[in-house]
C-alpha cells in the first residue's frame, strides 16, 4: 500500500492537508518510529509539489479493528467444543444492572471465568461483573453473588422508565428483565387509582407507577429490611411524594391498611397465593389485581385462570378474569405469568 513518509516534527501539518484533500485511508493506521511518520494514503497526488521533504514508500499498514462485540469475543477466547454448548449459555444468561454485569458461568468453564469477566469490562458502561454464586432463595429471593473483575462493588443505580433505582445486587431480589412487564403494568393505572404493590423488594414497582402516572397514592410492603432501606433511599432519589414504604410481613401489615385498593400488585410468584386472602380484604368491587406464578409453557392459559378460579372461590369472592400475560422464562419451559383479574 502506498505511504508518505515524513519527518515527525512535519507531521501535523501533512495530516491536516491529508485529511483536508480527502487522501488519508482512514480503514489503515500510520506507522511511526523516532523520528518519521508514514500515513497510510488513497493517492499520491501532488503531494511532493507540497511537501517537497516527503518520500512515497511501499509499506504495510496495520488494518483499523472495529470493536468486537462481546459474542465475538467471547468466540475468540473459547474452543470449538466449549463453543457448542456453553456459549449460548453467557450470552443469555447474563444480565447488566446499572454498571454491574451479572454472569452465569457454567461449571466447565470455570477456569475461564476471569477471562470472560474481562471481556465484559468496557462493553454497555460495565464496570463490575460479578457470577451468580448461587440460585434466588430463601424468603427474601436473593442471589449470592461472587466478584469477578473490575471495582469491588455490589452496589449500583440503575435506571429504568424515568427513574433511579440504587440497589445492593446481592443483598436484594432484583430483576431487569421484568422491565417491560412494569411499564405494562403502569399504563393500565388510571388517574387518582390508590394502588398497593405486596413484596415490593427496592420500590420498583411502586417507582415505576408513582412517576409515571396519576396515581393518588403507592403503598409497597417488603419483608427484607435492606430491601425496605433501599426503598427509602430511590423514593428520595426520585423525589416523589406520593408514595409510601412499609418494611414488614405483608400479611400483618396489609390488616394494619385503612384503604381500600382499586389495584393491588402480587409479584411473589410461587407464595403469592399464601397472601390472596389478605389482600382481597383491602379490596372492594372493580379491584384489579396483578397475580404472579410460574406455569408450564403447555398449560398456559388455561391453568392459570383455573388457579384463579379455585382460589377466588375458596375465598367467596367473584372474579372476573381480565387477561394471563407471560412475563420471562423461569426454567425451560417453565414461564413466569401474571394473571390479571378484577373483584366482581
Ligand atoms: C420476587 S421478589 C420481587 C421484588 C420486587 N417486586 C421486584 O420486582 O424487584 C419478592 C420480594 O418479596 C419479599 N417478601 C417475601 N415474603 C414477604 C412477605 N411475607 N411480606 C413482604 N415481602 C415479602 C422478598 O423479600 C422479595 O423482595
Amino acid at each position: 500500500m502506498n505511504g508518505f513518509h515524513v519527518p515527525k516534527e512535519k507531521a501535523q501539518v501533512v495530516k491536516e492537508y491529508l485529511t483536508e484533500h480527502h487522501l488519508l485511508d482512514k480503514m489503515s493506521l500510520l506507522v511511526k518510529d523516532d523520528n518519521t511518520i508514514t500515513f497510510p494514503i488513497l493517492s499520491k497526488s501532488n503531494l511532493l509539489k507540497v511537501f517537497p521533504f516527503g518520500t512515497f514508500i511501499t509499506a504495510r499498514f496495520p488494518s483499523v479493528q472495529k470493536k468486537q462485540t462481546f459474542k465475538e469475543a467471547l468466540v475468540a477466547l473459547l474452543t470449538p467444543a466449549e463453543q457448542q454448548h456453553k456459549q449460548q449459555h453467557i450470552i443469555s444468561g447474563f444480565d447488566v444492572i446499572g454498571d454491574i454485569a451479572i454472569v452465569e458461568i457454567p461449571p466447565e468453564l470455570r477456569k475461564k471465568e476471569k477471562k470472560i469477566a474481562q471481556l465484559l469490562l468496557g462493553y454497555a458502561h460495565v464496570k463490575t461483573v460479578v457470577k451468580k454464586g448461587t440460585i434466588h432463595h430463601g424468603t427474601y429471593r436473593v442471589q449470592r453473588m461472587v466478584h469477578l473483575a473490575g471495582k469491588r462493588t455490589m452496589e449500583t443505580i440503575y435506571r429504568e422508565s424515568g427513574i433511579k433505582v440504587k440497589l445492593n445486587v446481592s443483598k436484594v431480589y432484583f430483576s431487569p428483565r421484568l422491565a417491560e412487564e412494569r411499564k405494562r403494568i403502569a399504563a393500565l393505572v388510571k388517574p387518582k387509582e390508590k394502588v398497593l404493590v405486596l413484596f415490593s423488594g427496592v420500590g420498583i414497582y411502586p417507582m415505576v407507577i408513582a412517576h409515571n402516572t396519576s396515581a393518588s397514592l403507592v403503598y409497597g410492603i417488603e419483608l427484607n429490611p435492606i430491601g425496605h432501606k433501599y426503598a427509602l433511599i430511590n423514593k428520595e432519589l426520585n423525589h416523589l411524594q406520593n408514595i409510601e414504604f412499609i418494611c414488614g410481613d405483608a400479611g400483618k401489615e396489609i390488616r394494619k391498611l385503612h384503604v381500600r385498593f382499586d389495584r393491588i400488585i402480587m409479584p411473589l410468584p410461587k407464595n403469592a397465593a399464601d397472601f390472596l386472602g389478605s389482600a382481597l380484604a383491602v379490596a372492594k368491587k372493580g379491584t384489579v389485581v396483578h397475580f404472579y406464578d410460574f406455569f408450564p409453557e403447555k398449560d398456559i392459559p388455561h391453568e392459570p385462570k383455573t388457579r384463579i378460579r379455585q382460589l377466588c372461590r375458596k375465598w367467596k369472592i367473584p372474579c372476573r378474569i381480565i387477561t394471563v400475560v407471560k412475563c420471562g422464562q423461569y426454567a425451560p419451559y417453565v414461564s413466569r405469568v401474571c394473571i390479571d383479574f378484577s373483584i366482581g
